[in-house]
């Protein structure tokens, strides 16, 4: 069969996602799955309720698909994308499957997969080219691709063209469908394809299986609509949809049951919680302050967004106790002009306004940010107030961008007069800022007493331990291994750029503590 034959033939069995069946009517088109993502769809947003699916339970015929075989997960993308992980392993393991960290040795390799810059797109059809030596001398080993990436109409087009050898391609939305995706693929002959593009669904009772047992990652929304004209997540994660708070607070008092010591509620827009409950007024602030109650000794968040940030939150955050005074509220860029064709929806002088406000409320908050440089025809003028802003705000660190054009978003259409060469070495100005920053911020902390979470042996030295304090700074010490998974006290001896390093002090010298 050529391309062109294998196309049509796949052609004819697909699916409309947008037609809403139930789970068992889509049951007939499993012979051969297709169904592709379409961007179009993506963008729609239905006022259609969400829809809340309690009951995640692994069909009986699938049970033991796993027996005797491997798994390798490998994954790209940002903390949401690392919890999917999480999922997956978690499904794959109620399967049978056992994890390998070889690849060589797994019978299904899973690449999940970010979407947000195009070098991240790069390195995943490097790693799938480097993958096909493996899969021609194993034809048994099933090769997956999902995560953002799978929900890009172009890359799953290139998938079928160039890389005919992986097994299957799915989305995000569809990750609770893994054991049918995955019995179809060893039925079938071709890629299977299952990614939804528009979906509503929250789906509980997913198995989890957790890298780690001190820090737990803890979704309590999916999806954005912000759709800001850089941003490519709207597309791949769909419309915003908030967890119910009973699921959250069970999920975060079984982790502190289990003796987790913190926990990271996740969102790409964690502000806007709640905003989609009909029946309630519930926001963020409401459930952290519900949160706080737990026996749980530290709760983070992120992704804040500076337009829902509301005083509510500000409020419950300055009762720190088990909430840190940490605030990651990425800003993009200084400049008014620039922000409104980013459709951000706030101006410099509101973002300054709200970092006033947090400062007033927690004065010793530790605040960081994430900025692009080099949007289309940024101006020296307006990429220098971004300099002015960061300067202003006094930001902890940043993680900075060059502008990454994404296909099937607005800014991708826009003209572009600034060129390579003026955003590289805008990136460099900014980063040294951001560094001249982090170092001011971090020599602050020289001879204080800091609580730190002990994560574990450092990664260069395995007698020295590593942790983070509760504004997030990485500590370097030398400490019993007893102390792993435990708050101690350190006293910072120094300070370096990014990092701190100090000594365990006992309890009765605890002076000051930062
Ligand atoms: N939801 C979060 C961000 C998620 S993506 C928020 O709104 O803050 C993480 C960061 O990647 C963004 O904050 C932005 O700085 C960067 N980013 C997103 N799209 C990008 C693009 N097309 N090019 C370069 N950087 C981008
Ligand atoms: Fe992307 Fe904006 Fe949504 Fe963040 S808020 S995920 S930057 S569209
Ligand atoms: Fe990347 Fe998707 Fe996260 S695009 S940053 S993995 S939401």
């Amino acid at each position: 069969m050529n391309e062109e034959q294998r196309l049509q033939s796949q052609q004819v069995k697909t699916v409309d996602p947008s037609d809403k069946k139930s789970e068992k009517d889509y049951s007939k088109y499993f012979q051969r799955v297709f169904m592709p993502p379409s961007m179009k769809d993506a963008k729609r947003r239905g006022k259609e309720a969400v829809k809340y699916h309690e009951d995640f339970s692994i069909p009986e015929e699938f049970l033991g698909m796993g027996k005797g075989r491997k798994f390798y997960i490998r994954t790209y993308g940002c903390q949401m994308n690392e919890h999917d992980t999480e999922v997956m392993a978690g499904i794959l393991m109620q399967l049978g499957y056992e994890p390998t960290d070889q690849p060589e040795d797994a019978n299904v390799i899973l690449l999940n997969t970010c979407a947000i810059r195009e070098n991240a797109e790069n390195k995943v059809f490097g790693e799938i080219g480097h993958l096909k030596p493996l899969k021609m001398e194993k034809p048994d080993l099933l090769l997956g691709v999902c995560g953002c990436m799978s929900q890009e109409e172009s890359v799953v087009n290139k998938l079928l063209k160039q890389y005919q050898y992986v097994d299957m391609v799915f989305g995000t939305h569809n990750i609770h469908r893994l054991p049918h995706i995955l019995n179809e693929a060893y039925m079938a002959k071709e890629m299977v394809v299952e990614v939804w593009s528009k979906e509503g669904d929250v789906v509980e009772n997913l198995p989890k299986v957790r890298q780690g047992k001190i820090k737990a990652w803890v979704n309590i929304m999916y999806g954005c609509d912000k759709f800001c004209t850089y941003c490519i997540v709207p597309y791949t994660r769909g419309k915003e949809r908030s967890r119910r708070p009973e699921d959250i607070i069970q999920e975060v008092r079984q982790l502190a049951a289990q003796g987790y010591k913190e926990i990271t509620l996740l969102g790409q827009n964690v502000n806007a919680y709640g905003k989609d409950f009909t029946d309630m007024e519930y926001g963020l602030g409401d459930l952290m302050d519900d949160l706080r109650k737990i026996d749980i000794p530290r709760i983070r968040f992120t992704t804040s967004h500076p337009r829902d940030f509301d005083d509510h939150l500000i409020e419950v955050l300055a009762k720190k106790g088990n909430l840190m005074e940490h605030i990651h509220l990425p800003v993009q860029s200084g400049s008014s002009e620039i922000l409104k064709i980013m459709a951000r929806k706030y101006t410099r002088e509101q973002y300054l306004e709200l970092v006033r406000k947090i400062k007033k409320a927690i004065p010793d908050v530790a605040l960081t940010t994430d900025i692009i440089v080099g949007f289309p025809n940024e101006t020296e003028e307006q990429f220098e107030e971004t300099l002015s802003l960061v300067r202003e705000v006094g930001f902890e660190s940043a993680y900075t961008f060059i502008y990454s054009p994404r296909e099937g978003t607005p800014a991708a259409k826009m003209k572009d007069n600034v060129p390579m060469e003026v955003k590289k070495e805008r990136l460099q100005r900014l980063n040294e800022l951001v560094n001249e920053l982090s170092a001011k911020a971090m020599k602050k902390y020289e001879g204080k007493i800091v609580e730190v979470l002990v994560e574990g042996e450092s990664k260069n030295n395995p007698d020295v331990l590593a942790g983070y304090t509760r504004r997030n700074k990485l500590v370097n010490f030398k400490g019993p291994k007893s102390a792993i998974g435990q708050i101690v006290k350190v006293k910072i001896t120094e300070a370096k750029t990014w990092t701190l390093n100090g000594e365990m002090v006992v309890e009765r010298e605890a002076v000051e503590v930062k």
